[in-house]
């Protein structure tokens, strides 16, 4: 089946009442896994891929591997989605690859940090929307600020969504879905106050209240297991640090220094601690399900792959650090990537709905925007 315009996906959620992960990928082993655990699970399936995902791998690189992956499952419907456009110019590039669906990141000016106004907003959202729906392709837009910066991309300050100004943007730019601002935010460390991040579910539901029409969408959606935290920590960096009988010392630099021992201590826990990932908890499954039931159907997720990739490596390095096969690492990356992704369909209740998905090509989507 070639890719369906996400709006079928989301369609479907709607009237079924779950939600759908959209899933950043940026290799073959996170597409490979993500689809095993689809396929699976029978769930429709929404890729995502970033800005940097396609600079990454050269563009049509990441594409190809895409629709080579979804070829393999004709009977799964999946859409490819640009996350976080900047600007129309990136749309209509994630377009011309054959995305079936963009977001047009309106709430930051195009430098990915600078808050928008409305007008802003508004304009390039609409600019966006006359463009896409004209090739049948789905747009997502955002109004409102998460918190939190991920590797650049946010302005650090959170602004939570006013629902009022979701139908706005709706009324003024017929887009179909929306990220909305109501306490998540991107990348590990949403929360360092060993409590989850406390969530607006309020807005949640007064937005679908106000626009049920909206396809709502929840980004910085990552759970950040903790049992992958931890992996990530426990492996690499400790064993420099911690010797057999768990004393921290600076393996192999023993003798070069001529400190105390309160001094040297100091220094290694200093190091010890500053190379770990800090404590922090993400989004309970608990609240994006609630979410759900308020109306989320778009869940956005890539932190967890990212640390799920990032601790089976190391799991593997660690167990044997002469290991040279890349696919020694990345296959049990590819395999990491598949459980994480198969918890997640199942918490987010699209498992056995691939079947729900109305088969809609792009073109037959474009008339329906006339
Ligand atoms: O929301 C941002 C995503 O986590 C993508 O991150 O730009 O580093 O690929 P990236
Ligand atoms: P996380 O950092 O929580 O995975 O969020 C990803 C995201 O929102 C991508 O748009
Ligand atoms: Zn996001």
């Amino acid at each position: 089946m070639p890719l369906v315009p996400m709006r079928v996906i989301l369609e479907a959620a709607e009237k079924g009442g779950y939600g759908v992960g959209a899933f950043n990928v940026n290799n073959m082993e996170q597409a490979q896994g993500i689809m095993k655990a689809a396929v699976e699970t029978n769930s429709p399936l929404i890729y995502q891929v970033s800005r940097g995902a396609l600079q990454y791998s050269n563009k049509t690189i990441l594409r190809d591997i895409i629709l080579a992956v979804s070829a393999q499952t004709p009977e799964l419907p999946v859409a490819v989605h640009l996350d976080h456009g900047n600007s129309p110019e990136s749309c209509k590039e994630a377009i011309e690859l054959g995305f079936t669906s963009v977001m047009m990141d309106g709430s930051l000016q195009a430098d990915g940090k600078t808050p928008a106004d409305y007008d802003y907003n508004m304009k390039a959202t609409k600019e966006v929307v006359d463009m896409a729906h004209a090739k049948g392709v789905t747009v997502e837009g955002e109004i409102g600020q998460l918190g939190g910066i991920e590797d650049g991309h946010g302005s650090g300050e959170e602004k939570v969504t006013d629902p009022p100004d979701v139908k706005k943007l709706f009324d003024d730019t017929k887009m179909d879905a929306c990220a909305l601002a109501w306490g998540t935010s991107h990348g590990a460390y949403k929360s360092t106050t060993g409590k989850p991040p406390v969530l607006r579910h309020d807005i949640i539901a007064e937005v679908h209240k106000l626009a049920p029409e909206i396809f709502i969408v929840s980004h910085g959606s990552s759970s950040v297991p903790a049992n992958l935290v931890d992996a990530v920590n426990s492996f690499g960096v400790i064993k420099k640090y911690k010797s057999e009988d768990g004393h921290r010392h600076l393996a192999g630099y023993g003798e070069d220094f001529d400190l105390d021992a309160d001094d040297a201590k100091k220094i290694v826990d200093f190091l010890y601690e500053s190379e770990r990932m800090p404590k922090s908890v993400g989004v309970p499954m608990a609240d994006l399900k609630k979410g759900i039931q308020n109306g989320v159907r778009k869940i956005n997720v890539d932190t967890d792959g990212r640390l799920a990739v990032t601790a089976a490596i190391l799991s593997v390095m660690q167990e044997k650090p002469s290991e040279f096969d890349p696919r020694k690492y990345l296959g049990p990356a590819r395999e990491a990537v598949y459980e994480f992704a198969k918890n997640a369909m199942q918490g987010f209740g699209s498992v056995e709905h691939a079947g729900d998905v109305e088969i809609v090509s792009l073109e037959e989507m474009s008339k329906r925007y006339k």
